[in-house]
This record gives structure tokens, C-alpha cells and sequence, in this order.
């Protein structure tokens, strides 16, 4: 199963193992990592919004535009923002490091 690192607001890291097929926002769900998703992942609310580390931003499928759109509303974004939602865990991102703004 594929490793996720979530790395909270305090700096603390919590390393989870997750199945493949579920969303990072699921998995942070499933962790209690204190990322919620309202809008049940329909592109509605922003509250999913994570940072996506550096090293592993170009290794995720390119963002849609309505997720761009979506972003371009959400509060403190970052260039290497995404939506946990629209996040597919695939074993090609073992690993990932991802901040929980
Ligand atoms: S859960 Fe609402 S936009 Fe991701």
C-alpha cells in the first residue's frame, strides 16, 4: 500500500499507509489529519486544499481546469497547491509528502 506523508500545520509528520484507488482527501479522512471535504468532492467548497511537496508536484496528473478554477478561490494558495479530492493514491506516488495548510 502505497505511503502517504502528511505534514501538519505544526510542522509534526504523520506517515499513513492508504489503499490504492482512494482519494488523498479520503485518506487524510481516514487518518484524522484535520483536512475535511464538505462538498462530499464535487469541486465546491476548497476546504480539501493541500500543498503538494517540490520533489513530487510534477510526478501528479495535471490539474483539470475546474479544479484550477476552483483554487484560484480557495485562501492562502500556493504554486504547488491542489484539491486532496481530485487526487487519485497510485502506488507511482509512494512516498508523497504533502502539507496541510
Ligand atoms: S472536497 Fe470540496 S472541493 Fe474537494
Amino acid at each position: 500500500m502505497p505511503k502517504i506523508n502528511f505534514v501538519k500545520s505544526d510542522e509534526s509528520i504523520v506517515t499513513v499507509e492508504v489503499p490504492s484507488g482512494i482519494t488523498l482527501l479520503q485518506a487524510a479522512e481516514d487518518n484524522n489529519i484535520g483536512l475535511s471535504g464538505p462538498c462530499g468532492g464535487n469541486l465546491a467548497c476548497g476546504h480539501c486544499h493541500v500543498v503538494i511537496d517540490d520533489e513530487w508536484f510534477d510526478k501528479l496528473p495535471k490539474l483539470k481546469e475546474a479544479e484550477e478554477d476552483l483554487l484560484d478561490m480557495v485562501w492562502n494558495v500556493k504554486p504547488n497547491s491542489r484539491l486532496g479530492c481530485q487526487i487519485k493514491i497510485t502506488d507511482d506516488i509512494d512516498g508523497i509528502i504533502v502539507h496541510i495548510p
